[in-house]
Parts: structure tokens; C-alpha cells; sequence
């Protein structure tokens, strides 16, 4: 445990933490020295030497410098101010001051503060050019004449974003930042995350959003123009404090046009949260902060830069009403009226149940939240769904057979934390790029251990201790094998099952056939490697298993995602931080709408529509009778379109007809519908069935809560006005249930989360105000207020407070025949969101990843002639696609990769089946076999050269200031003030 000492700052005696640092304590009680290579979420880098002090009389840099009991401090003396000044005239050397005209010149550029905190005047070391161009992309840009090689940027991208492009050259003879082997921005393994630009103290790494927009006087002229403006600019701002003055005015005039607002990436489960500047539409820049509790300072490219989409010429900013073979434009009452007259007569037609509403689990929880009151209590039917059915119900539906709650077991932080981390049927690094970050940084700088089984090898996989590639669809085969040869070695947690599970007897006799020899041969891991993670599990004292669509997407996802559960029960991975269950949940809000009742047989919260005390609770409140008959899941929605029992359809926010699996089949039904109304920020491909179609708004529009992977809500604030008649989404489902006869008049999201939270006991305390700028709650939450990180701790919540082990079988994957002598796997890439109708919108995203693209082996690729570019059809007995292939190493054998990132000819889903999971429906979209016919041998490859895939990344730990101290032209400014007073006294 650490102890307490006293320490002695500036004659004053102060008590620290035993581990604390110098520039720690002085932060800690306002005592202020520069420190412009020091950010709290990077720790000490000790590059800029502007934060020197004495301790103990010796010249020490403070942000380095852990204090130990009867330390004496002294920040101000000549001696420590020397040598501050003297390690600030080096940076001003390296960076020209004229902020007047920067636009980074916003009230927090570090070396404009320190300038004038230290009342600094004059330079005696002057600027002097490094002779380097400026370096851009579409996203950022470099301005080595501006860096002063701080080395936060290179922290940053090899330590937190571990994608490990960038050092600094500290033995040319002018230093600067790299780009792998000092290669352009593009040509690099950089993958737009932006967390150089982020964590730069300057405007050296500069988003180029910013660029000409932040400031009145930046925008004015052409870049050509800037270095004379800058000479006036010196020339009339003689001194420094004249130049601070004038560009503080600028600085503070900026506040009246730039506004800065939080809100939640509308991209991955992550949830990562930032503030968004913006000029009137302008996005300027995201900016994370380290207070932000799932990303800190960090972001990925689509969270950081994918945001062109909101001003899209393409957004729906009117109704759509169908008109022969396509759409007129209309008001909202004309088309609001038109909702209300055909769903009055199909309920008089055929009843309730004849119809059917789809959440978005891009909206927020108060929009899914609403969607199911109106099904329910205004439309009488439980005939209500969310994509989740398409990824996440089968890991949902294993947790809840086993500990109870359907959600992580801990926070990222936990993930961060593990000892071990297992994961498996994740390409976390692409799907969810800053919780693998955590990963990546745990593993690279804490000895964490990482076990990846994949079919492809992905970034993960390459990363990891062990990789193994399992058979397609035998992942319960060998979790059940390893949880076997665990419980064979006597190596299962004895306590924590007396104390805390059921079941044990019978799920250990179901666990028979699961031997190593049978697992060997059904899997093609080896008995080695089966033991050696079994090893693995045994030795670490916490473990994290995390799994995500390669799991769930399978005829059996829901028994596979129950085996992982019921690995961590026996070797005792629950009730401990560190440890757990994380099934990474897919959308912004994957989590938040099915938490809040968007599905066919739950209230939110999860309680049961069939429940008599629960549906009395929310009839009282609703005034209404409801339904107790479960309705149909989106999958079941399809076959009832086909059957004819289900007629008209509302559905939000979802590409229904592309990513539901067997796409032909869906918009085959989708044609048979009577009524059919789409609710959408653009025209989609669904929207091409629609009856009615209705301009939506998207997150950066509206207020509301989200909930993260991690089960945690967060606010967004409306970042910008509705474009043109777009709404919110809350406002347009309000208006048709009043409409259709309600009453409703919430004139706020947090209305509708009050009202939420009053009838679901696993959201008593979850209230807006608890949720103010970047706080948080993660669900359950107790009426108080008290939240739940660590999701088990006393008991899991059944009757008796003890999970259930519970006895599952493995589900071969659906054989297409030997004609179909290919395995298709599917999933996301880094850039492209799902079929990619928002991150297509921006360019700069585009221009690097411009289409979808087929994975082909090397070996495949020689065997039947296929090259970069070649295009080809690709046959399964449900659809064909068509699609360019590019020949990786990332694929084996037979295996192809295609991405679904498009709603083209490309897509995914002509290919897949209708085949689902027994116990949840959710398709086996990870079950598809094909034939490939080449349409043309050669072609452009669908990746361009400039895309990060290409790039030689330089790993290497933090920026190496060992090799800027060892130059010769390097002394350490205490040593030269300590000189400088030798030889004065001397
Ligand atoms: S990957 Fe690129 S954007 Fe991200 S920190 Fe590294 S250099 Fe910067
Ligand atoms: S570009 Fe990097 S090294 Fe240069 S000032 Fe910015 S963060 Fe520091
Ligand atoms: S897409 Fe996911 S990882 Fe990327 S910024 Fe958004 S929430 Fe974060
Ligand atoms: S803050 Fe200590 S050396 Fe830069």
C-alpha cells in the first residue's frame, strides 16, 4: 500500500502520495511552471525541459521526478527560473510565434501560455526554419517549422493508439517527426485516428479543418500569403507581450463564433465521446477529452473525421410520398395524415398484429424508448424489433442463461486491467477501434497477454501471444474443449463455484465429448495449442473474454456465446474487476435499444411482456390495455410478410433490405407490403420500397442519451439545427402516435427519460442531470443514483444470488455442397461504417477507401488466376455479388474476406441465407459458401496504394528522448545554468 510523505514546496509543507511526481504536487496545490511536453493521459516524455525545478537543491525536471518524504521543492528560485527560461528559448527556436494570426490560437495552445506565464519578452535563441515542407493529408497536416518536437504526438500514436507510425528522427540534424520510414502522411501506416493532432500543445499537428477557418485573420489569405502576414504581423508586435495581448483579443472574439459542444460518436458500441467545434454548419474539429469515460483523449477516423455526412447534399430534408414508380416531395402533415389514414385501416383490416415497427439502434434510448410505446400502447402490438437481432441477441441470450445480465461485466478500463484478454470472432482492432487500443497498450507496455482465434488474421491476430484459426463455426468445440482439460486438471476455481454457481454436476457430464482429440480434429487447433490456452487461463489471476459477430452470427451463437460464459464461471473470471464477459456491442446504441424495450417480448429493462405485474406497471401509467402475447422479431417479421399476416411496416433508421441476411428475399417481401413508411437521414436502398419516406435527423441534431458497450449512458447535446424539415426522431414518432390518437407532449428527450426510469427498475437513477457534460452512469442504476461498473459483485441476479452453468451442444454450420467450394467471412473495416451510407459522404475517408473489396488468399489467387483488381462474381444458392478482389496474406486457403461495406452489387447479402440461430433468430450471416467466377482478370485494385493497409509501421516504446540527450549539440538546461553560475562565482 502507498504511504503518505511530506514534502516541502516553496516553504510550504504539503503531504503527497508516495509515487507522486514533482509537477503533480506543484499542479495539486497551483503552484505553476511550464510543462509543455507533460499531458496527464501520456505522463512524463521529459522532451521540452521547460519544467525544471530544484529539488534538494538539484536541478530536476519536476514532471519525471517522484518525490520522496522531507523533499524540499523550490520552483521560483533564480536557479530553477534560469533554467525554465532557457528550456523555453530552445522551443521558441523551434516555433515561430504568430499567434495572431494561428489558428490554434483558441486560449489553449501550450506554448502561447507558457510565453505568458512567464512573462517571457524576448528570445535569445532564434527561430529558425528546419527546412522542411509541410506535410498533409485530407485530415491532418504537419508543419515541422512549427513542431518543437515535444514527442506527444509520437506517445500518442505508439503507446496509446499503438498503431505505431510515427517517431521523431533525433539523429538528423534537424530533428522532426516521421512517418514510418519517413514516407508521406498517406503513403504511411497512419490510420487517421487523430490522436497526434489531438494531444499536439501547437499548431504543428493540425486538424485541417481547422486550417484558414479557426481564426478572423487565417482565413483571410491564400497560404502563399501567410509568410508575409506573418512578417508584419512580427513587424508591428515588436514585444512578446504586445503579440500575447493582441492575439488574446483574437483568441477571445473567436468564443462568439466557435462553438464547442459534447456529444457521443455515432459510429461503434465504444462510445466515445468529444466536443464538436463548429462555424455556424462548419465542423472545425472533434476534440476528446481525457475526462471522457470510455475514450479519454482518444478517437478513431470515422469518430475523429467522419462527419461530413451531416451536411450532405444527399440528407432527406422533406417527406417522401410515393407516386407511381417513384416519390414527390410532400409537407409533414400531408404525409403524417397519410401514415394515420392506412394505419387506422389495416388495424380495422386485420388487427394490431398485422403491423410492425423497427427501432435504430443508431437512435438514442429515448427514440427506442418511444418507437415501443407506440407499438405497444397506441398501434396494440408487440410487433416490435432492433438490429440487435442481427448481431448481439445470441451474446445476450448466453449471458442471460448464465449470470442473469445481458451486458459487459466491467468497463473498458477492466479490459485495460486483465492480465489475460481472449478474444475471439472480433477484428476488434477495425470494429472497435479505441477499446483495442487499451488492448494493444496494455499488451505492449504491461506484459498483458493476449490469445486471439480467428479465421483471418487481422491486426489483433498478428498482435497476439497465440493465434489460432479454428474450422468456420467451431468456436464452441474448443472453448468447450479448453473448459474440459481445465476441469480434468482439477485447475477450475473450487471457491468461487461453491459459493457463487449451480449447475456444476450436470454441465460438467455435458462437457464428455468435448476431449481434446475430439476438439483437434473438429476444430484443426492442435492439442498443443487447446492446452496451452488452457494453460494460459490457469495462470492468470484475471481474465477478459471478448467476443463479437464471428461468434453470434451462427446457427448455434447463442450455445457458443453460453460456452464463453461458461468458461469464465469455472475458472472464476466473474465478480472481479479485471475479469469477465465483454460482448462488444456493434452500434453507437446496439445496447441502449434493446435496453429500452425495442424488442418483441421485453419491456425496458428486460422485463417480460408477459409478466401480469409488469404490464399492469406500464398499463396504469399508460392508461391503456396491453397486449400479453410476444410479437415477432425482425426476422420473423420477413416470413410474416411473406406469408401475408404482416401488411404494413414503420421502420427507423435501419437498411433493412441489405443488411438482413438473404437480402433478395427480404426485398421480395419488402415489395409484398401494403403501407410502408421509412424513417431516415438519406434515401436508402429500403427507402426504395417505401409507401411514405421521412427526413430524419441524426445525432449531432439532437439531444439524447446513448448507451455504450459498457453499459453506460451518456448525453449528447445538439451540436447543430435540424437541416431543412429534418426532425428528431422523437419529434415525428410523437407526432404520429398523437396522430393515431395519443396524447403525448414531451417537449424534451429528458421527459421521456423520466418517465422511462420510472418504470424500470434497472434505470430508477438514471436522470439528466446526473449525466451533465461528460458524467456518466453505468446501468443498473439505483434510484439514488448509484451506478454498477463492476456488473457482479455479491451475487448474479437470480433467486438464489448463483450463476447457472449451463449444458450446451455445438451446431454444425449449415454444408452448401461441394459446389460451393468457398468460405465467405464478413464483417466491418476500419473506415467504412456498416454499408457505408455515412462514412462514404466524406471524401477524405473516400479518397483512402473508396469501395468495397474482396479478400483473397495467395494461394487462391494462384490457384485460380486472380490479381489485384480482378473482379468476380461470386455465386451462392441465394444471390450473387460482384465484387474486385485484392490478393492478402490476411486470408488463408479457401477463405475469402468481403467486408460489408456497401449496399451495391458488392453486398454481402445477396450471398447469405435465411438460416438463424435456434434461439434467437439472429441469421448465420457468418455461414456462407460460394462459387467465384472471374468476370475480368485484370482491373483497378479497389484499394489505392495510399490506403494504411500499405504502410510499414516503426514500432518502438514512447519517443526515445535517450537519443535527443545523447546528441552533441544537447545539454541539459540545469547543467548549464548550474555551469553558468560556476563560472560567475568562479
Ligand atoms: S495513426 Fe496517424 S493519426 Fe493516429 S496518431 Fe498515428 S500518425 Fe496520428
Ligand atoms: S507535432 Fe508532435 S512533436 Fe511536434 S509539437 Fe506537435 S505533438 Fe509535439
Ligand atoms: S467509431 Fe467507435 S471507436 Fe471510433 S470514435 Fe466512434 S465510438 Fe469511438
Ligand atoms: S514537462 Fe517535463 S520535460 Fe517537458
Amino acid at each position: 500500500m502507498q504511504k503518505d510523505v511530506e514534502v516541502t514546496l516553496n516553504g510550504k509543507q504539503v503531504t503527497v502520495g508516495e509515487a507522486q511526481t514533482a509537477l503533480d504536487t506543484m499542479t495539486a496545490n497551483n503552484v505553476e511552471v511550464p510543462s509543455l511536453c507533460y499531458h496527464p493521459s501520456l505522463g512524463p516524455i521529459e522532451t521540452c525541459d521547460t519544467c525544471i525545478v530544484s529539488v534538494n537543491g538539484e536541478l530536476v525536471r519536476s514532471c519525471s521526478t517522484k518525490l520522496a518524504d522531507g523533499d524540499v521543492i523550490h520552483t521560483n528560485g533564480e536557479e530553477a527560473h534560469e533554467a525554465q527560461v532557457l528550456g523555453l528559448d530552445r522551443v521558441l527556436g523551434k516555433h515561430e510565434l504568430y499567434c495572431t494570426i494561428c489558428d490554434f490560437n483558441n486560449g489553449d495552445c501550450e506554448i502561447h501560455n507558457a510565453v505568458k506565464e512567464m512573462k517571457t519578452s524576448h528570445q535569445e535563441t532564434p527561430f529558425e526554419s528546419k527546412g522542411y515542407e509541410v506535410n498533409r493529408n485530407s485530415f491532418y497536416r504537419y508543419d515541422p517549422d512549427q513542431c518543437i518536437l515535444c514527442g506527444l504526438c509520437v506517445e500518442a500514436c505508439q503507446d496509446v493508439q499503438v498503431t505505431e507510425t510515427l517517431t521523431i528522427d533525433w539523429e538528423r540534424e534537424r530533428p522532426r517527426v516521421i512517418w514510418d520510414n519517413d514516407t508521406s502522411i498517406d503513403e504511411s501506416s497512419c490510420v487517421n485516428c487523430g490522436h497526434c493532432s489531438t494531444v499536439c500543445p501547437c499548431n504543428a499537428m493540425m486538424e485541417v479543418g481547422m486550417e484558414g477557418e479557426a481564426g478572423f485573420l487565417a482565413g483571410m489569405l491564400p497560404e502563399s500569403s501567410m509568410r508575409p502576414l506573418i512578417n508584419i504581423t512580427k513587424e508591428v508586435e515588436t514585444g512578446y507581450e504586445q503579440l500575447m495581448a493582441i492575439s488574446d483579443v483574437e483568441a477571445s472574439m473567436r468564443e462568439d463564433r466557435i462553438e464547442k459542444t459534447k456529444t457521443v460518436c455515432t459510429y461503434c458500441g465504444v462510445g466515445c465521446s468529444f466536443d464538436v467545434w463548429t462555424k455556424d454548419r462548419q465542423i472545425l474539429k472533434v476534440e476528446p477529452h481525457q475526462d471522457a469515460p470510455a475514450n479519454g483523449i482518444s478517437t478513431c477516423v470515422k469518430g475523429k473525421f467522419g462527419w461530413d455526412f451531416v451536411n450532405s447534399e444527399e440528407r432527406l430534408t422533406k417527406p417522401l410520398i410515393r407516386e407511381g414508380d417513384g416519390f414527390r416531395e410532400a409537407e409533414w402533415e400531408e404525409a403524417y395524415g397519410l401514415i394515420e389514414q392506412k394505419f387506422k385501416e389495416q388495424i380495422k383490416k386485420k388487427g394490431p398484429d398485422s403491423l410492425a415497427f423497427v427501432s435504430s439502434s443508431k437512435c438514442t434510448n429515448e427514440e427506442s424508448y418511444l418507437m415501443q410505446k407506440l407499438s405497444r400502447s397506441v398501434i396494440g402490438t408487440n410487433n416490435i424489433d432492433n438490429c440487435s437481432r442481427y448481431c448481439q441477441s445470441p451474446a445476450t441470450m448466453g449471458l442471460w442463461r448464465t449470470v442473469g445480465y445481458g451486458g459487459d461485466s466491467g468497463s473498458i478500463e477492466d479490459i485495460g486491467n486483465a492480465e489475460l484478454i481472449i478474444i475471439t470472432g472480433s477484428n476488434t482492432a477495425e470494429a472497435h477501434p479505441v477499446l483495442a487500443t487499451r488492448v494493444k497498450r496494455a499488451q505492449k507496455l504491461h506484459g498483458q497477454k493476449v490469445i486471439v482465434a480467428d479465421l483471418r488474421r487481422h491486426e489483433m491476430a498478428d498482435r497476439a501471444d497465440q493465434f489460432v484459426q479454428p474450422a468456420a463455426g467451431s468456436d464452441l468445440v474448443w472453448i468447450s474443449a479448453v473448459t474440459k482439460y481445465i476441469v480434468d486438471q482439477g485447475w477450475q476455481d473450487k471457491e468461487f463455484l461453491k459459493t457463487h454457481v449451480n449447475g456444476m454436476e450436470d454441465y460438467i457430464k455435458s462437457l464428455d465429448p468435448y476431449t481434446l482429440d475430439y476438439a483437434e480434429k473438429v476444430t484443426n487447433i492442435s492439442k498443443k495449442e487447446l492446452i496451452e490456452i488452457a494453460t494460459s487461463l490457469h495462470e492468470a489471476d484475471t481474465a477478459c473474454f471478448l467476443w463479437a459477430m464471428g461468434i453470434t452470427q451462427h446457427g448455434g451463437g447463442s450455445d457458443a456465446s453460453t460456452a464463453i460464459s461458461n468458461l469464465m464461471l469455472i475458472t472464476g473470471n466473474y465478480m472481479k474487476p479485471g475479469a469477465g464477459t465483454y460482448p462488444l456491442r456493434g452500434h453507437n446504441n446496439v445496447q441502449g435499444a434493446s435496453d429500452f424495450g425495442s424488442m418483441p417480448d421485453r419491456f425496458p429493462g428486460y422485463e417480460l411482456v408477459s409478466d401480469d405485474d409488469v404490464r399492469t406497471r406500464y398499463e396504469k401509467k399508460w392508461e391503456v390495455e396491453l397486449s400479453t402475447e410476444p410479437g415477432l422479431n425482425n426476422h420473423q417479421m420477413v416470413e410474416a410478410i411473406h406469408d401475408g399476416s404482416l401488411n404494413a411496416m414503420y421502420i427507423k433508421g435501419e437498411e433493412m433490405a441489405v443488411v438482413d441476411s438473404d437480402a433478395n428475399y427480404v426485398q421480395a417481401a419488402f415489395e409484398k407490403l401494403d403501407f410502408f413508411v421509412i424513417q431516415d437521414v438519406f434515401f436508402s436502398k429500403t427507402a426504395e420500397f417505401a409507401d411514405v419516406v421521412l427526413p430524419a435527423s441524426p445525432s449531432l441534431e439532437k439531444d439524447g442519451t446513448f448507451t455504450n458497450t459498457e453499459r453506460r449512458f451518456q448525453r449528447l447535446y445538439q451540436v447543430l439545427e435540424p437541416l431543412g424539415g429534418s426532425k428528431p426522431d422523437w419529434q415525428i414518432i410523437q407526432d404520429i402516435a398523437n396522430r393515431l390518437g395519443a396524447e403525448w407532449n414531451y417537449t424534451h428527450p429528458s421527459e421521456i427519460m423520466d418517465e422511462a426510469a420510472s418504470l424500470t427498475p434497472m434505470f430508477a437513477g438514471v436522470r439528466y442531470d446526473r449525466l451533465e457534460g461528460y458524467n456518466s452512469l453505468q446501468w443498473p442504476v439505483a434510484a439514488d443514483g448509484t451506478d454498477t461498473p463492476l456488473l457482479f459483485k455479491d451475487e448474479f441476479p437470480f433467486p438464489d444470488g448463483k450463476a447457472r452453468l449451463y449444458p450446451v451442444e455445438w451446431t454444425k454450420p449449415i454444408d452448401f455442397g461441394d459446389e460451393y467450394d468457398l468460405h465467405v467471412n464478413n464483417g466491418r473495416i476500419l473506415e467504412h461504417f456498416h454499408e457505408g451510407n455515412m462514412t462514404y459522404k466524406s471524401e477524405a475517408i473516400s479518397k483512402k477507401t473508396p469501395r468495397v473489396f474482396l479478400e483473397v488468399s495467395p494461394e487462391l489467387a494462384e490457384e485460380r488466376g486472380v490479381e489485384d483488381g480482378t473482379v468476380v462474381r461470386l455465386i451462392s444458392p441465394y444471390g450473387r455479388a460482384k465484387v474486385s478482389c485484392i490478393v492478402t496474406d490476411r486470408v488463408k486457403g479457401h477463405e475469402l474476406y468481403l467486408p460489408m461495406n456497401t449496399s451495391g452489387e458488392g453486398a454481402i447479402n445477396y450471398l447469405t441465407s435465411f438460416h438463424a440461430d435456434k434461439d434467437t433468430s439472429t441469421p448465420a450471416y457468418k455461414e456462407v459458401q460460394v462459387k467465384m467466377e472471374i468476370l475480368e482478370v485484370k482491373g483497378e485494385s479497389p484499394l489505392p496504394k495510399i490506403n494504411h493497409r500499405y504502410g510499414n509501421p516503426q514500432p518502438q516504446i514512447g519517443v526515445q528522448v535517450e537519443r535527443k540527450w545523447a546528441r552533441s549539440d544537447y545539454t541539459f538546461p540545469g547543467d548549464v545554468v548550474k555551469a553558468r553560475r560556476s563560472r560567475s562565482n568562479g
